[in-house]
């Protein structure tokens, strides 16, 4: 595709808008279809950022390595790190300097493959495999990060390389992932990028690689897991496949559809490596913005008091998402995910300062912080949820334990849990 041409934004089988970029200037156009604004449906698809307007819009303030220069709610289809990494080596595999790729180019890989509804034409197809060996495509994983990128086609069988491009670059996130698809009653795992109708199950699979490290940072997640849905967080089922990988089902895909879904960032345009917009308080004025239940907002408290609790510190606004209602125009908040053990249970490091700020602070949170929020938010018996959330320390010790987190390292993680005072 020629530099600066334009690539159309699909959603739930029609045409919104056009995308255009200038390469020299780091900016973006976005222009709706005028079709679709005349139609009047789905009006709060992209409730911030684009006006229903049928003028072209101007996104020139976000040209950085969070937004590429794009609008934020489409910056949020790119890959992250993990993503790029895999990116990078498919394209060098392939004799192209990924370096010069353009943006556009890089959403029209992204095509009909991305996590949401939000799909891009023209498109690339990529060859379709039939079946996923997970273990095979860890392997292959496991020696692209080995090499930093730094592969040649040579070095890595082609077909698998390809497969791993497919589902290993939709989802964002640093960690190694993949998106697979499990047949309901046969089993069988096909690639996840492109299928969503309901004979599967579709999930994203955080993959357990070796690294070197004495401990599975996939088992420490599913405890995490298990203890955030005994402690009335809301999140889909997660499960370990061959207990090593953690396999989460996709909220973005439900019922045989694609659900719109953005992150906190995409939504608002909020970096999530700026601190300064990187707060809880962000999150609970997006909830009343979008005008979500309040159950929402008891929900995200509930969230706040458990990464506090169980030191999850690695809480930015791209770790939480919302979701789009498509027959009532609502927003909602998304089942959470990402919930562990932020640190290094291998080192002694007993504090960091978290990614979201809580009535303007990132350490030594305590119980009157968490009262300033809760009175603003109208949260009912906060103290309730706090006694909740840390009686559930005990059951985390027990979940760990059973799931296999060796001894250590679980005393390592439940030393730096905090109890708000
Ligand atoms: N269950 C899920 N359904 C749909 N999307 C998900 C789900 N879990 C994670 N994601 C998306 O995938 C991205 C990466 O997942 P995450 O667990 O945050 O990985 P990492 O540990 O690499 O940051 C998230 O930012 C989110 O957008
Ligand atoms: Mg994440």
């Amino acid at each position: 595709m020629a530099k600066n041409n334009l690539i159309s934004v699909h959603c739930f089988g029609q045409e919104t808008g056009r995308l255009g970029f200038d390469e020299n200037r780091g900016a973006s156009f976005f222009q709706y279809n005028e079709d679709f604004l005349k139609a009047g449906n789905y009006q709060r698809l992209f409730p911030l950022l684009f006006r229903r307007i049928k003028q072209t819009q101007v996104f020139d303030k976000y040209n950085n390595d969070t937004f590429r220069g794009l609008p934020p709610m489409i910056a949020d289809s790119l890959p992250d790190l993990f993503g790029n990494i895999i990116f990078k080596t498919w394209m060098e595999g392939s004799g192209r300097d990924a370096s010069k790729i353009s943006v556009l180019e890089q959403l029209a890989y992204v095509g009909t493959r991305g996590m949401g509804a939000l799909e891009y034409q023209p498109s690339k197809s990529i060859s379709t495999a039939d079946t996923v060996n997970i273990d095979e495509i860890t392997e292959i994983v496991r020696r692209v990060l080995d090499l930093k990128g730094q592969v040649s086609a040579e070095q890595l069988d082609h077909a698998s390389l390809l497969n791993i491009f497919r589902i290993g670059t939709s989802a964002g996130g640093m960690r190694p992932k993949i998106l697979v698809s499990e047949h309901k009653t046969l089993g069988t795992i096909i690639p996840g990028d492109i299928v969503f109708d309901d004979q599967y199950n579709h999930y994203l699979v955080k993959l357990g690689i070796e690294e070197g490290i004495s401990y599975s940072r996939e088992l420490v997640e599913y405890a995490y897991y298990l203890t955030a849905v005994h402690t009335g967080i809301d999140m889909t089922a997660c499960k370990m496949i061959e207990g090593k990988h953690f396999a989460t089902l996709r909220f973005d895909r439900q019922g045989g559809k694609k659900k719109h879904v953005l992150t906190a960032t995409g939504l608002t345009g909020f970096d999530y490596m700026d601190p300064k917009v990187s707060s809880y308080e962000s999150l609970f004025e997006l909830l009343l913005f979008l005008k979500c239940p309040h159950k929402d907002a008891e929900q995200l408290f509930r969230r706040m008091v458990f990464n506090l609790v169980f030191a999850n510190h690695d809480d930015h606004l791209k770790n939480h998402s919302f979701i789009y209602d498509e027959a009532n125009d609502d927003w909602g908040l998304a089942p959470a995910y990402d919930l562990t053990y932020s640190l290094n249970p291998e080192l002694n490091i007993k504090s960091r300062s978290r990614a979201l700020s809580v009535n303007g602070k990132r350490t030594e949170i305590a119980m009157n912080d968490l009262k300033v929020i809760a009175e603003k938010y109208t949260i009912k018996n906060f103290k309730k949820v706090v006694e909740e959330v840390q009686g559930s320390i005990p059951y985390w010790q027990q979940v760990a334990e059973e799931s296999g987190v060796p001894e250590k390292i679980r005393e390592s993680i439940i030393k730096n849990f905090a109890l708000l005072v």
